[in-house]
């Protein structure tokens, strides 16, 4: 009967994909609720890799359901080109596998446009954004003009929309952003195909979750971006156009909150970012390669959806505090603490200096953030390869005092801490580690 809720807890790729995943062996259905394809999210089994965008990660457990909630944005054309993918690795993605809320907003060729136009017309001040139509999407549906999903199963309703929604785009392509309009008859002629493709899959999200929570199933939310990309409690405008803190999970999905047990944030043992925006221990040069890796691996900072380099940093707790207050944490999942293996040092970020004085709480104004000094308390490394460790007592000591250094400081258990993209790849720690 349990809501179990997985979110990023810095700025999106902190390893979401990877847990819930893990994490979805224990449940009945995983449910997506913010965001759209500007999530990537990876999940490593057996060596095989699934990068995956709209659908959520426990579809590679087939005793999982997984719903696309409400609160998401959804480009048909991305969501069936993931189905195929899927399907032809042998994956179950038919409609008794994988449901669609009829609340769900669908994303047009016109929102990508607009969001193309829009970055370019902003110039330096650009948000960077993943370019796949979100901002524009999520207006819409705030504008109370949007498209839901629903529409999908209604041809002759869904071309009225699509023929009011792309004219009013036109305008606004053509006559603000002196851009190419959209090709009215031929988004109408794609969106008819889809439709066909995707209406068996549309439910009524929040009744189809409730019985099954009355039934005792045992639901996993699965988080898209992260905390500090949230609309209202991110770093405001460089953000996405969603709520991706834990409360997303509840409008996003239609459940109340007397359901939720586990509030789950996952943290990079270091720090991430794409796209614009401030990052107060943002590192440069030889010390940001070490993290980011040169792209050999699959897991180097490379986005999952654009590729673009990650900008990387050491670990933040001021960060950190924000994100277990907003999201009412319940625990914290440490990912890629294998990356930090041979480095003599690591700084963590235990304070910001402002002014001469020690501030308590991350700012939500840009321009104190921007005068931050991250004050740093340097810890010990290790030397050696953790990506076979599978106990605690397999950790190095150093590694182990890293982990109780960040639950001590942040007041919060670290339940697991990940070594590796792989399934396996995971040290679980019992409560008693590192309880405060
Ligand atoms: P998400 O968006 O939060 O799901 O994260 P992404 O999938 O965008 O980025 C995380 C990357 O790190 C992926 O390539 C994962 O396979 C990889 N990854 C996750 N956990 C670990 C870990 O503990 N160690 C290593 N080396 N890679 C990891
Ligand atoms: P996952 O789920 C990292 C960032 C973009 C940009 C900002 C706004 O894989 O963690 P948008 O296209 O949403 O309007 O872009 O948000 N962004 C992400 N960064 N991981 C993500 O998702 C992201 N989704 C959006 O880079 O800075
Ligand atoms: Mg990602």
């Amino acid at each position: 009967m349990p809501l179990d809720i997985i979110i990023g807890a810095q700025w999106g790729d902190e390893g979401k994909g990877r847990i819930t995943d893990l994490l979805a062996a224990q449940a009945d259905i995983v449910a997506r609720y913010s965001g759209g394809d500007n999530a990537g999210h990876t999940v490593t089994v057996a060596g095989e890799i699934f990068k995956l965008h709209l659908i959520p990660s426990g579809i590679i457990h087939e005793g999982v359901t997984c719903l696309i909630g409400n609160g998401v944005v959804v480009n048909p054309a991305v969501l069936l080109k993931e189905i195929d993918a899927l399907t032809a690795r042998g994956v179950d993605v038919t409609p008794s596998r994988l449901k669609l809320s009829r609340n769900a907003h669908l994303i047009t060729p016109a929102h990508i446009a607009l969001d193309a136009a829009s970055e370019q017309a902003r110039g330096k001040a650009a948000i960077g954004t993943t370019k796949r139509g979100i901002g524009p999407a999520y207006t819409d549906k705030t504008a109370r003009v949007g498209l839901r999903a629903g529409l999908l199963a209604d041809e002759a309703y869904l071309i009225e929309a699509l023929r009011t929604h792309i004219q009013a785009k036109n305008e606004l392509l053509t006559r603000i952003y002196g851009v190419e309009p959209v090709a009215e008859t031929a988004v109408i002629t794609q969106y008819i195909e889809y439709a066909r493709r995707l209406s068996p899959y549309l439910v009524d999200s929040s009744v189809f979750l409730d019985n099954a929570l009355r039934n005792g199933r045992t639901i996993l939310a699965e988080g898209a971006q992260g905390t500090f990309l949230d609309l209202d409690h991110g770093t405001y405008p460089f953000v996405t156009s969603s709520n991706p803190i834990a409360g997303g999970a509840l409008t996003g999905l239609g459940i109340g909150p007397k359901h939720v047990r586990h509030v789950i944030g996952v943290t990079k043992a270091f720090t991430s970012r794409v796209g614009s925006g401030p990052f107060p221990t943002e590192l440069e040069g030889e010390p940001a390669l070490r993290l980011r890796g040169t792209g050999a691996n699959p897991w180097d900072e490379y986005g999952t959806t654009t590729g673009r380099p990650r900008r990387v940093g050491w670990l933040d707790l001021v960060m950190l505090q924000h994100a277990i207050r907003v999201n009412g944490l319940t625990e914290l999942v440490l990912t890629k603490l294998d990356i930090l293996s041979g480095l003599s040092e690591i700084p963590v970020c235990t304070a910001y200096e402002y002014k001469g004085q020690q501030l308590k709480h991350y700012p939500s104004d840009l321009r104190i953030l921007a005068d931050c000094q991250p004050v740093y308390t340097v810890l010990p490394g290790w030397q050696e390869e953790i990506t076979q460790a599978r106990e605690w007592a397999d950790l190095p000591e150093n590694a182990r005092q890293y982990i109780l250094f960040v639950a001590k400081t942040a007041e919060i258990p670290v339940t697991m801490a990940s070594v590796g993209p792989g399934r396996q790849q995971i040290v679980t720690l019992s409560p008693a580690i590192t309880r405060h």
